[in-house]
């Protein structure tokens, strides 16, 4: 059943969008479309794209309200994310986070809320929110090391973002020891379950705990994932040597 609610993607790997299968958040992303199958979907490369840093002039508050000082490609963003109704984050973890891209991105929306600070259900702070209600948010993301718990302050970020932007948590597609992904095979069943993700998600509004389950699982203790990944790094070193 194809999903009918308008969907815009972020893949902010800068491996991503050149074709093949460098990027595995690509990968993982286009996994979880192919389950979804939307009826509409715009899938932005925020590294190939002319995506300015905010300045924190705070002229889209004050001074042209809800308009960014940077007349740039991120209006293109903004026009599909007011439009959808899941927003998918699709991430690597660099140093424990964000990448450098999604975050620009992220940073730019401020430009989408209202300076003026509201009080929500938690008795927080929180500026008003000028986007249509009802949005939908999903994180996709992949780490190096092969403990889920890498993706400990990601998930905490993630959170927050929603909480700030108002949107509803849709789910969580995260998978650690991604140098697996390379090797042919090994992570066929998780590939499987990021489709089946998208198809649930299609069918029913959100993921099963087994799906979840597989898609995290850690399939390797530390140690044996050195053993495999090292010589593999060494190869590459020793290529790069000549
Ligand atoms: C700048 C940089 C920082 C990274 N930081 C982390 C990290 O903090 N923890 C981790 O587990 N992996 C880290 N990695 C590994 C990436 O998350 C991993 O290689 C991932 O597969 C990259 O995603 P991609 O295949 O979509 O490009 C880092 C990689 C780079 C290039």
């Amino acid at each position: 059943m194809a999903f009918s609610k308008k969907v815009v993607a972020i893949c902010s790997s800068p491996r991503s969008g050149m074709g093949g299968d460098k990027s595995l958040t690509e990968r993982l992303l286009k996994l979880f479309l192919q389950g979804l199958s939307p009826k509409e979907c715009r899938i932005f490369y925020p590294h190939k794209m002319d995506i300015a840093y905010c300045r924190g002039c705070l002229a889209c508050w004050f001074e042209t309200p809800g308009e960014c000082y940077h007349r740039d490609d991120m209006t293109k963003i903004y026009k599909k994310i007011k439009e959808a109704e899941l927003i998918i984050l699709a991430s690597p973890l660099y140093v424990d986070g964000f990448s450098a891209q999604l975050k620009t991105v992220l940073d730019r929306c401020i430009a989408m809320v209202d300076p003026l600070i509201v009080i929500d259900e938690q008795g927080h702070c929180r500026h008003k929110i000028m986007l249509p209600p009802g949005k939908k948010a999903m994180l996709i993301a992949v780490c190096g090391f092969s403990e889920l718990d890498n993706f400990t302050q990601m998930r905490g970020h993630f959170t927050a973002i929603c909480r700030n932007f108002s949107w509803q948590e849709a789910g969580k597609i995260l998978v650690p020891a991604s140098a697996l992904g390379f090797i042919p095979d090994l992570y066929s069943r998780k590939f499987a379950a990021v489709k089946k993700a998208g198809e649930e998600y299609a069918t029913k509004g959100s993921i099963s705990s087994g799906v979840l389950q597989q898609i995290s699982e850690e399939i390797m203790e530390p140690s044996e994932y050195r053993e495999v990944v090292n010589p593999f790094f060494e190869k590459l070193r020793r290529r790069a040597d000549y």
